[in-house]
């Protein structure tokens, strides 16, 4: 008869190392997404509140673009390695606001990658034009590598 004992050893042992090998998903860095924007994550709490900066590549507006400021949460920040979070944009040069959510992944290579839907609320002068004012859409973030 085969010994359970080793068998599960080993099984043991191969889970412990895979687990230890699971790249965790970390938010804070520089993030690049599909537009070209560009995003940063600079500060985040043991809550999982973070802040940081949004420079989007295109606009709905003809205003010139500028930098603007984000805050966010993520969810379990030191627990899961793949967590979910959302998180708005305040458009420093229009009157809109845009929210996402999103999840952290790691691919198969290791590299992090946000999915995330977003929700573009435009203002708009009249009641009447409600219907036309929210604009819905994807982005897809990589990190943006340290230039040597
Ligand atoms: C505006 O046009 O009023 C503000 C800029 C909106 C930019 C949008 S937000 C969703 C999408 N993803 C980006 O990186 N930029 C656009």
């Amino acid at each position: 008869m085969v010994q359970a004992t080793p068998l599960l050893l080993v099984l043991f042992l191969a889970l412990g190392a895979h687990g230890a090998s699971v790249k965790k998903c970390n938010l804070i860095g520089r993030w690049v997404n599909d537009l070209g924007s560009n995003m940063t994550i600079t500060t985040l709490n043991a809550k999982g509140v973070f802040t940081g900066s949004y420079h989007t590549a295109v606009t709905a507006t003809t205003n010139e673009i500028r930098l603007s400021p984000l805050q966010g949460s993520v969810q379990r920040p030191n627990q899961k390695g793949q967590p979910t979070f959302g998180f708005t944009v305040n458009w420093s040069f229009s009157d809109s606001i845009t929210v996402f959510t999103g999840q952290c992944f790691v691919d198969d290579d290791g590299k992090e990658i946000l999915k995330t839907m977003w929700l573009l609320r435009s203002r708009v002068e009249d009641i009447k034009n409600d219907w036309k004012a929210t604009r819905v859409g994807i982005n897809v973030f990589t990190r943006l590598e340290q230039q040597e």
